[in-house]
């Protein structure tokens, strides 16, 4: 029998960005500053920078050369042209608008398929998403499995949709008030959670009955295959390209955020198999983004991300990511830290629920337990808790979800194992004295997605 084998990075370091280390005292004044939202340190007092995993990965040598061959003609760049074969080719959707990042694309599809009144079933909610369903007069309704809301659920797709939740969901409703169903791999607000194959096919059965489309976030979907390819009956020998393929096909279109997956600090596509619904894409991208060839981005940044389409679907590259933040988790499971399991793609989550069982969760426990791991050690996390939920657009009250978490999200090719385990260090020290810990009141808060820009003080 073959021995377990390490996951070792599949490239070497060629050029380092240096980061700085503060004290304590430094710390509690730049967090007081920031009014104890991470989102508003300003990025020369954090160490290890683990906000998010949107844009801060590192490109390769390969990305940085195709940005020198930027063609930065006002239309019809051949960068656009490199992109949209990258994408025809790797994922198979016909027609491309680029978009300044994902939730341009969002905005697109919602303002085209969403009327007023529409609803919106999908395997749990994204911020910008969601938000834009709504401004587009559509509801949102969470048809994710329920092991997704459950951090000690140890079922490996927490992203399966229900099923027989959607399907009464529809019978309910009317398959006309259905625009389509929102589809993610991964689902980033589970915890980074993967969708079986098997799921999807049978998602893609029941939709086609009542003649409604599936739109695709498909911002981590190579991530998602890299966890059907491990663990699912009949995957371990597919390679992900033909995993990513497989699922991109079972699907109408999607909304990308490459800053994820296709390793570019910036930029995101919508990708459309209907012709109509890219002529309305197409001709809406103009008032809000830019021509349909550069839709908001660079030449260069089209060329970047091209490469890194085909670099995101190499075997390696997802074997030492994921290997990277499955290294963190299990340092922390084995620590005894309550986080999310089964450990996801992209970022480790921590129960703030389970860690500061003593704040209510009208008190922010993530908000706090994040501003405290940033005190401790200069490491940078973000809420995904009840301020990232926001207020019910009918009743106005803060949504409470069942998932209070605390994000680390893990850049691409950007730290080292080492940093893992200052990061676990830092968490295993705030768990020690978390009885100490008190909550958080909110002194500002803006309308919209308020966890980036919401401020607090301590109670
Ligand atoms: C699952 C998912 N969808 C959509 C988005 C929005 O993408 P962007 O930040 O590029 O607008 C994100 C970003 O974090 C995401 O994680």
């Amino acid at each position: 029998m073959q021995k377990k084998r390490s996951w070792a990075e599949p490239y070497k370091i060629k050029m380092v960005e240096p980061v700085y280390m503060t004290d304590l005292n430094y710390r509690i004044k730049a967090i007081e500053e920031a009014g104890y939202n991470t989102f508003l340190l300003k990025s020369k007092d954090v160490y290890i920078d683990l906000l998010t995993d949107s844009g801060t990965s590192a490109m390769s040598d390969r990305q940085w050369a195709g940005m020198m061959l930027g063609d930065e003609a006002y239309a019809g760049s051949r960068n656009f042209y490199n992109l949209e074969e990258a994408i025809q080719k790797n994922y198979g959707y016909k027609y491309i608008v680029p978009t300044h990042q994902g939730r341009g694309a969002e905005h697109l599809i919602s303002q085209i398929m969403i009327k007023k009144g529409d609803i919106i079933p999908g395997n749990m909610y994204f911020t910008t998403t969601r938000l834009h369903q709504e401004l587009a007069g559509g509801t949102f309704v969470d048809v994710i499995v329920p092991e997704a809301h459950d951090s000690e659920s140890t079922y490996l797709f927490k992203g399966d949709i229900d099923l027989d939740k959607l399907e009464k969901v529809i019978e309910e409703n009317g398959a006309d008030k259905i625009p389509y169903i929102a589809m993610a791999t991964t689902v980033n607000m589970a915890g980074g959670q993967p969708i079986s194959m098997a799921n999807l096919k049978a998602l893609r059965e029941l939709t086609n009955k009542y003649g409604i489309k599936i739109i695709h976030d498909m911002t981590r979907v190579a991530e998602n295959a890299f966890m059907n390819q491990q663990h699912e009956e009949g995957y371990a020998n597919t390679p992900i390209a033909e995993i990513v393929r497989e699922i991109c096909d079972l699907t109408d279109g999607a909304t990308m955020s490459a800053k994820k997956d296709a390793l570019v600090n910036i930029g995101g596509f919508l990708a459309l198999n209907d012709e109509d619904i890219f002529d309305q894409a197409r001709n809406l991208v103009v008032i809000y983004e830019g021509l349909h060839t550069y839709g908001g981005l660079a030449g260069r940044d089209m060329e970047a991300m091209a490469i890194g389409i085909k670099e995101s679907l190499s075997d390696d590259h997802m074997r030492a990511r994921v290997g990277q933040v499955q290294y963190l988790g299990q340092k922390l499971i084995d620590a005894g830290i309550p986080i999310v399991k089964p450990i996801g793609t992209h970022g480790i989550f921590l129960d703030a629920k389970k860690f500061l069982p003593h704040v209510p969760q009208e008190h922010f426990p993530a908000q706090t337990l994040s501003a405290e791991i940033y005190l401790d050690s200069g490491v940078r996390t973000m809420e995904r808790g009840v301020v990232s939920a926001g207020r019910d657009k009918k009743t106005g009250e803060h949504r409470f979800p069942k998932l209070e978490l605390v994000r680390l999200t893990i850049p691409r090719r950007v730290y080292t194992q080492a940093h893992m385990d200052v990061i676990c260090e830092s968490v295993c020290e705030v768990y020690s004295n978390r009885e100490n810990i008190k909550g958080l009141e909110m002194i500002y808060e803006p309308e919209y997605l308020r966890f980036f820009q919401a401020r607090f003080k301590k109670r």
